[in-house]
C-alpha cells in the first residue's frame, strides 16, 4: 500500500518547483502519495523560506503543532531555504525533527528520509543536471527549472547562502524538459531561477554558452509551447536585445517582474543592485515604449539601513513614473549571513511600518486606476484553475487574473473573456468567444 506525504511550501516559486521535484522522487523511489491531511501522514515535510525573518519563527510554531498531531511514527522533515540556514539547529530546537535537508539538496530526499537525524545542507551540491522524475502539480502550467542559485551579492538577500553559486542547467535539458511537460498537456511554460536574464553564464561542464535571450527563442519554437513566462529577471541584465525579443516573441506573455528594491541610487548602491535610479527608469520607460500592453511588477523593500526620508521619496517617484501594475513591498527585516546585517544605520522601526504603509496606500490608489481601466475590455485568458462559486480563474497575456463563471472543462483551454466587473485583486469577466 502507498504511503502518504504531506508538503507544505513556503515562499517562492522556486521552493514550489523543489516541493514538486520531492514529490516525483519520494513517489518514483518509495512510492509515496501526497495528501492533504498532516495528521494521517507517513511523512511531514515543511519547505521553506527564509527570505525575511517572520517565516522562520513560524517554522517552529508549526514544527509544534505538526509534531504533537501527527500519526505515531510518522516522520517530520525541513527542508528549503531555512533548512540550508539553520542545519542542525533545527533539530537542537526541535529533536522530534527526523532530517533537514537543504534548498539545493531535494535530490537526495528518497535517501535522507531513512537516515536518522540526518543534515544534509551542501550549498556547493550540484543539481543542475539531476534528472528529477515527473511530477506537477497543475496539467496547465509547468514550472521549469533554469538555473539554481544565485550569483548576485545583495546585501539584504540570504539567498546566496542558502542556494549557493549560480549554475545553469543545460538548453538541451531544458528544452527537452518543456517538450515533455507540453506533450504532456501544458500549454504555458514558467521558467524559473534567482535572476533568469543571467542565463548562460555558467554551466557545469562543457556546454553550449547559451544567453538568455536565446533560450526564449528556441523554446518558443517549440510548436506546443503555447506561453512562456519567466521570473525573476534582474533590471541590471535587462539589454536591449532581451527587451526587443520579449517585445517581438509572440509566446512570451507580456508581463515583466522588474523588481526594484528602492528608487534611491544611494540605496540602490548600498544594497548592490548594481544600477541606478536612472537605469531603471530607462528600462521600464523602454519596456512600455515598446509594449504598450505590458503589465510590470515588482518587488520593493522600505527602511533598509540608513534610507532617509528623501531616499523613500524617490522610490515613491519611481512608482509615479512607472505606475506598476503590482508591488510586493516589505520593510526590510536583517538577516543573518548577509551584509547588511552588520550595517548599524537601521531605521526605526516605527518609520518603517510608516513608510510602508504609505507606499502600499500610494500602490492602492494606482492598482485601482489600472484595474478599473479594464472594465469592458476583452483579453485572451488562459483558464488554470477552478474557483469557489462555480467559477474559473485564468491569466490573460499581461497577467490580469479573470474569473468567469464557466464549466471545470474549460480548464486548460484558451479563450476571449470581456471584463464585467474590477477589483483590486481580479476581475470577472464573461465569455465572448
Ligand atoms: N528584508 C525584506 N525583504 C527582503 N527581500 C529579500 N531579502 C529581504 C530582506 N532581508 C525581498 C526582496 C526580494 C523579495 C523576494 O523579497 O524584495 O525581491
Ligand atoms: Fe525562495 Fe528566497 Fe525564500 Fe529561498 S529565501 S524560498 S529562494 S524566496
Amino acid at each position: 500500500m502507498s504511503k502518504t506525504v504531506f508538503i507544505e511550501t513556503l515562499g517562492c516559486a522556486m521552493n514550489e518547483r523543489d516541493t514538486e521535484h520531492m514529490i516525483a522522487e519520494l513517489n518514483a523511489k518509495e512510492d509515496y502519495v501526497q495528501t492533504d491531511d498532516s495528521r494521517t501522514a507517513d511523512l511531514i515535510i515543511i519547505n521553506t523560506c527564509s527570505v525575511r525573518e517572520r517565516p522562520v519563527h513560524k517554522l517552529f510554531s508549526e514544527l509544534g503543532s505538526f509534531n504533537k498531531y501527527k500519526k505515531l511514527g510518522a516522520k517530520i522533515g525541513v527542508t528549503g531555504c531555512t533548512a540550508s540556514h539553520l542545519g542542525r539547529d533545527i533539530i537542537k530546537r526541535a529533536p522530534y525533527v527526523d532530517f533537514v535537508l537543504g534548498a539545493r539538496n531535494v535530490s537526495k530526499i528518497s535517501e535522507i528520509i531513512h537516515k536518522p537525524k540526518a543534515v544534509e545542507i551542501d550549498i556547493d551540491y550540484d543539481e543542475s543536471q539531476f534528472a528529477f522524475k515527473e511530477f506537477r502539480g497543475s496539467v496547465n502550467k509547468a514550472f521549469v527549472n533554469i538555473s539554481i542559485g544565485c550569483d548576485k551579492a545583495c546585501t539584504f538577500c540570504i539567498v546566496p547562502k542558502t542556494r549557493g553559486d549560480e549554475i545553469s542547467i543545460p538548453t538541451d535539458l531544458i528544452l527537452q524538459e518543456c517538450e515533455r511537460a507540453t506533450e504532456a498537456g501544458a500549454k504555458e511554460i514558467f521558467l524559473l531561477g534567482q535572476n533568469v536574464n543571467n542565463y548562460g553564464r555558467r554551466f557545469s561542464g562543457d556546454h553550449e554558452k547559451v544567453n538568455f535571450t536565446e533560450l526564449l527563442r528556441r523554446i518558443s519554437k517549440i510548436d506546443t509551447v503555447k506561453r512562456i513566462r519567466f521570473t525573476s529577471p534582474h533590471p541590471f541584465h535587462m539589454d536591449d536585445e532581451f527587451l526587443e525579443e520579449f517585445a517581438k516573441n509572440d509566446k512570451i506573455c507580456k508581463s515583466m517582474h522588474m523588481p526594484l528594491q528602492s528608487g534611491s541610487s544611494a540605496i540602490l548602491k548600498m544594497m548592490k543592485r548594481g544600477y541606478t535610479k536612472e537605469w531603471f527608469l530607462n528600462r521600464a520607460k523602454k519596456l512600455r515604449e515598446m509594449v504598450p500592453n505590458v503589465s510590470i511588477s515588482t518587488d520593493i523593500i522600505v527602511a533598509f539601513p540608513g534610507e532617509t526620508q528623501e531616499d523613500f521619496e524617490e522610490t515613491i517617484d519611481v512608482m509615479r513614473e512607472v505606475r506598476f501594475d503590482q508591488v510586493f513591498s516589505f520593510k526590510y527585516s536583517p538577516r543573518p549571513l548577509t551584509e547588511a546585517a552588520e550595517m548599524t544605520n537601521e531605521v526605526e522601526a516605527e518609520v518603517g511600518s510608516e513608510r510602508l504603509a504609505y507606499l502600499q496606500g500610494f500602490q492602492n490608489s494606482v492598482t485601482d486606476e489600472i484595474t478599473n481601466g479594464h472594465l469592458g475590455k476583452t483579453f485572451e485568458v488562459f483558464f488554470e484553475e477552478k474557483r469557489d462559486g462555480g467559477f474559473i480563474a485564468g491569466r490573460s497575456d499581461n497577467n490580469i487574473l479573470i474569473k468567469v463563471e464557466a464549466d471545470e472543462s474549460l480548464l486548460g483551454s484558451f479563450a476571449k473573456v470581456k471584463v464585467i466587473k474590477t477589483g483590486r485583486m481580479s476581475q470577472i469577466g464573461e465569455i465572448i468567444a
